[in-house]
């Protein structure tokens, strides 16, 4: 049966990725490099800076532009739209567009080196690869976690969209992958208990996915006490609206079409929608996953 799991069986990377790269045993993508991740390694960062860390497709996008539209909630009004994210709120290890083309554009690294204003810098990689950075500048952090059944349904069509699964990669193949750490970035239980182990700091904010999207109006307060705002009830609300799944998903701004499929980068913004692909070898394999790697962590996700 392809469709049960074997968590313990190891998957080679060259048949799974196209390009896979992996730099101090990090898997990444093609989007990235060694001369880039060495700048990662090194990069200084600054008391005010606002790191957003997660784990891919976990809700990040959402999230940055919580973030970016709370720091600048005096030019937010409803609607308002504020140029291409990918600017506003950088993406610290990303070498190139997702097209791939060459192009004449200042990197996430460029453009945060230059910026004199406050940074908000979006990262996918670990606290164990950062953290020393980090803590040098005492920087606030956010982290947003979502449950790995939706995780992996949503991971997938964004890779294989995205050219980075060798032709041919099942979806069962990724779920084996993903559960035995091969997944891009690495493994996600061990990626947010590095996180979840902050989680008392007062630098530290963990959101949830399932909570922004059943509680948006709770959590964008949540994010902007810790930031140090008070927002009015209208502004808060402003910032709702303009977060919501079907304003980003209309906003070119923010949301594209992936080079290889007819999918796009926003998808369907739901919880619970593994129901609609994990098979129940599959989601039972998960849970036993789960169980064996956070059980006495009390790390727990929202699954609908
Ligand atoms: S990435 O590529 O790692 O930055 O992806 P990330 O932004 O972390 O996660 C993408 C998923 O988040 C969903 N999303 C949203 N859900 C609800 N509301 C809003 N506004 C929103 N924006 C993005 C997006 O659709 C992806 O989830 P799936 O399940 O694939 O739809």
């Amino acid at each position: 049966m392809a469709d049960v799991l074997n968590t313990s069986e190891e998957c080679d990377l060259p048949s799974l990725y196209a390009h896979p790269f992996v730099y101090k045993g990090i898997i990444l993508t093609q989007y990235t490099n060694n001369d880039v991740m060495r700048q990662c390694e090194q990069f200084e960062f600054r008391p005010d800076d606002v790191i957003l860390a997660s784990y891919p497709r976990t809700g990040t996008t959402l999230t940055q532009e919580i973030i970016w539209q709370v720091v600048n909630h005096e030019r937010v009004t409803k609607d308002a739209e504020f140029g291409p994210l990918a600017s506003r709120f950088p993406y610290l290890e990303l070498s190139s567009n997702y097209n791939s083309q060459p192009s004449d554009e200042p990197t996430a690294l460029d453009m945060l080196k230059e910026q004199t204003s406050r940074r908000l810098i979006k990262t996918h990689l670990t606290y164990s690869f950062l953290g020393g950075q980090i803590e040098k500048a005492n920087a606030k952090m956010i982290v947003v976690m979502r449950n790995p059944k939706d995780n992996v349904v949503s991971c997938f069509p964004f890779y294989t969209g995205l050219h980075i699964f060798k032709e041919g990669t099942s979806f069962s193949d990724f779920c084996r992958a993903y559960m035995t750490g091969k997944a891009i970035y690495g493994d996600f239980c061990s990626m947010n208990l590095q996180w979840w182990a902050l989680r008392d700091r007062g630098n530290v904010l963990i959101l949830r996915y399932e909570d922004l999207v059943r509680q948006p109006f709770q959590e964008v307060r949540r994010v902007a006490s810790f930031l140090g705002f008070t927002l009015s009830s209208e502004k808060i609300a402003a910032i709702v609206h303009n977060t919501s799944f079907s304003v980003m998903s209309k906003n070119d701004a923010v949301n594209f079409r992936l080079p290889s499929n007819n999918g796009s980068f926003l998808r369907k913004g739901k919880v619970g929608d593994w129901k609609s692909k994990l098979t129940v070898a599959q989601s039972e394999a998960m849970d036993a996953w789960m169980a064996e790697r956070l059980s006495g962590t009390g790390l727990q996700f929202i699954f609908e």
